[in-house]
């Protein structure tokens, strides 16, 4: 079942209840916001105190960071316009009672045209069953080539970050962006402090090992990942964050970020695929 939901403010999601999981995605930004498999706790973390307001990015969930990763492009706003801009749903799917399939778009309009000059299509598709599935398709509209990095950024919710590990990234190269330095990780990642790094040439799979479950995470289309946590400072002063939310979350995110990054020639179409499940 597929639902429209609008707030008082006006602010529209979607809610998507199967036999196999509930989820909750807003129109602004694609953002799906929550994700719950039968009798289980969610998946996403979002916090308790995020905005749900039109041109705020929600805190929490999946924000659809794009057309820039983080300051990737230093004449864009960080991570990009698409997380606060109003996708149009264009189809919905009940495959079968376990798998809910929605297709969301954006395309290129004269506001957009101002903040980043080249014509464009983004469609994001979504999966819902079991598993977490997402499709992020970029074609080019234009006449010129342009310069993508992006990334579903997608906040786990854990039990606790001081017993949360991701395996995967062994002797893969990191650059960390809080000293700026690049070096080959080594080992399993942990966290103690602030944790702000991106890994490339990832070309397998990813497992987040909490104390109370196990997530997979597979990627296509992509050989980047960030991985981030703003810890104690940096997260009390974040917008939409309490200041112990850092505790209850790690994000793993999908990219293509850094050396990553993709060029597209007109009406050239690059698609970024993850899809996140429990592990049996
Ligand atoms: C991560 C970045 O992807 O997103 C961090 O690596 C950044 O540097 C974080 O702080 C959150 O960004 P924002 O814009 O949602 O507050």
């Amino acid at each position: 079942m597929i639902t429209v939901k609008t707030l008082e403010n006006g602010f529209e999601y979607l809610e998507i209840k199967n036999d196999s999981c509930s989820a909750k995605i807003a129109l602004q930004g694609a953002h799906i916001f929550e994700y719950k498999r039968e009798s289980e706790k969610d998946m996403l973390w979002l916090s308790q105190v995020s905005d749900f307001e039109i041109g705020k990015a929600i805190r929490g969930g999946i924000p659809i960071c794009w057309p820039a990763f983080g300051m990737n492009n230093p004449n864009l706003m960080q991570h990009g316009f698409a997380r606060t801009s109003m996708f149009e749903q264009i189809s919905t799917k009940e495959i079968d009672e376990r798998t809910t399939e929605v297709t969301l778009r954006l395309v290129h309009s004269k506001k957009s045209l101002k903040l980043w000059n080249y014509k464009f299509e983004l469609e994001l598709k979504v999966t819902l069953s079991d598993k977490l599935e997402m499709e992020l398709k970029t074609t080019n509209l234009d006449e010129k080539e342009f310069t993508l990095t992006q990334a579903l950024h997608t906040y786990f919710s854990v039990s606790d970050i001081s017993e949360v590990t991701i395996k995967g990234l062994d002797a893969k190269p990191r650059f960390d962006a809080l000293t700026q330095k690049t070096f080959t990780q080594n080992g399993d990642i942990e966290f103690d402090a602030e944790f702000d790094s991106v890994f490339q040439k990832v070309d397998s799979e990813l497992e987040l090992k909490d104390k109370s479950r196990a997530i997979k995470i597979k990627n296509e289309g992509s050989s980047s990942v960030v991985v981030w946590n703003p810890w104690i400072e940096k997260g009390s002063q974040m917008s939409g964050m309490k200041s112990d939310g850092y505790r209850e979350f790690v994000c793993v995110e999908s990219a293509n970020a850094y050396e990553d990054f993709r060029v597209l020639k007109p009406l050239e179409v690059h698609r970024l695929k993850a899809t996140i499940c429990a592990k049996r």
